[in-house]
């Protein structure tokens, strides 16, 4: 948690930027996996975090504007509850220390938000929340000038939140050096998954999402680690740990299972490479990061035009959408508290403008941020080329975008499996600064550390 000033200005912030109506933030609670005690680890909504620093479940935050009030809504526990998870800080020492002046209880909640006052509120999403709302009659749609006044401030991010997302980010290198490490033929895709959950764990808070450990590399979120790791392959490695305070990373690599890639390996990775750092070396305040996007997509188009399997003008081809079929994702989004940071508040306000609409195109579609860069902002880059066989057979059978495509050629990669690398940037006033510390990524780099 931050000192109480951090969280009381970020709430003035809030509070001139919507000038009155009641701003509701419910917390989250303890989900239950199977039965109702046995339940998933607790994370708290990002923003009841962001505007209390308080990681405990069952709580709810109103700000009512017009009467400058602000109130944390709980109950402490009983002697009862007590015996089963242990004595915990009093409510109102918490508020305390998040400087909110007052507590009252749970059921106090519902007789707060009656009457005909405007209460802002942001789209739910999980289903406990939605029946909250529901309880507390709420009927209104989620509150836009909510979303939109606190998408301005959670995207530009501040000096202390920086270290902690660097926190988040080293224990993400240690994640990826182990995996590494641990690579070799014969050994299980989970049993190296399983060791990366236990970095994230020891580095004091978790994984910032579902460790994505596979010789699969092509299928782009693909969870499953259930494959033995076998000769030949290559492993793509997508990681990450919150920290301690719940502020993310999100790294990349891909690495042969035999400690040394082979040549058609290089050739597809060199072109994964040279497009990532075309890409990084364009950032900087001002530029769409919809722009970065397309040039690292005619990248890729270029090096693919090299090896043989796309043909013509690279630009029109990316203009056009044949690249997608190697490359069917967007090159990244912002990062902070979540590892998407604020999808759940809506792409159009996260990652778009009234100006700036998301395309409809196959592709560009899962583009989720395309907005100007600003100073503050923290975001991912992550290029990658990926043969996925069933898309494959259908546009080589329906001959799409053949003017661009060289499917006789594309057949022969049909089983290469994918390849991502992805890091994470600040933005700054000049340009950007890679985020966390060195990770290896060209391949001799690569090679070098596997047979050191
Ligand atoms: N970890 C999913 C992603 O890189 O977006
Ligand atoms: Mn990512
Ligand atoms: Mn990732």
């Amino acid at each position: 948690m931050f000192l109480k000033e951090v969280y009381q200005q970020r709430r003035n912030a809030l509070k001139a930027a919507l000038g009155e109506g009641i701003i509701l933030l419910p917390g989250n609670e303890e989900s239950g996996m199977n039965y109702k005690d046995n339940v998933y680890p607790f994370r708290q909504d990002s923003c009841f975090l962001y505007f209390t620093g308080i990681d405990r479940p069952d709580l709810c935050f109103i700000i009512d504007i017009d009467n400058d009030q602000e109130v944390l809504f709980g109950d402490d526990p009983t002697l009862y509850d007590i015996v089963w998870t242990g004595p915990q800080e009093e409510l109102a020492l918490q508020a305390e220390k998040s400087g909110i002046a007052f507590t009252r209880t749970k059921i106090e909640i519902e007789k707060t938000l009656r009457g005909n006052r405007k209460i802002h509120f942001l789209p739910p999403y999980r289903a406990e929340t939605a029946l909250k709302l529901a309880g507390w009659n709420i009927t209104d749609q989620p509150s836009v000038p909510l979303i939109k006044a606190i998408v301005a401030q959670r995207s530009v991010k501040s000096a202390e939140e920086i270290i902690e997302i660097e926190k988040g980010v080293a224990t993400t290198v240690l994640m990826q050096k182990r995996a590494m490490e641990l690579t070799r033929p014969g050994i299980a895709e989970n049993v190296i998954a399983g060791e990366l959950q236990a970095i994230a764990i020891a580095g004091g808070g978790n994984l910032s999402f579902p460790t994505i450990l596979t010789v699969n590399g092509e299928i782009l979120h693909n969870h499953a680690s259930t494959k033995i790791l076998q000769s030949g392959q290559m492993v793509l490695c997508d990681c990450g740990a919150e920290n301690s305070n719940r502020y993310a990373g999100d790294l990349t690599r891909t690495f042969p299972v035999d400690r040394s890639f082979t040549a058609q390996q290089q050739e597809v990775y060199n072109i994964v490479l040279n497009a990532h750092q075309t890409a990084a070396k364009a950032l900087k305040p001002g530029i769409l990061y919809k722009d970065v996007h397309l040039l690292a997509c005619e990248q890729l188009a270029i090096g693919l035009k090299d090896l043989g399997l796309m043909r013509g003008d690279p630009k029109q081809a990316v203009a056009e959408g044949a690249h997608a079929l190697f490359f069917q994702c967007g090159l990244g989004h912002m990062m902070g508290l979540d590892i998407h940071d604020m999808e759940n508040l809506g792409e159009e306000y996260v990652g778009y403008t009234e100006e700036l609409k998301k395309s409809t195109q196959f592709g560009l579609k899962s583009l989720r941020l395309g907005r100007a860069l600003e100073p503050g902002f923290v975001l991912t880059v992550e290029p990658g080329l990926y043969f996925i066989p069933v898309l494959i057979d259908l546009w080589s059978a329906e001959k799409k975008h053949e003017e661009f495509i060289n499917y006789e050629k594309v057949l022969q990669y049909r089983d290469f499996g994918g390849i991502r690398i992805e890091e994470d940037f600040l933005i700054t006033d000049q340009g950007s600064r890679l985020l966390g510390p060195p990770l290896e990524k060209t391949i001799d780099e690569i090679h070098n550390l596997f047979n050191r």
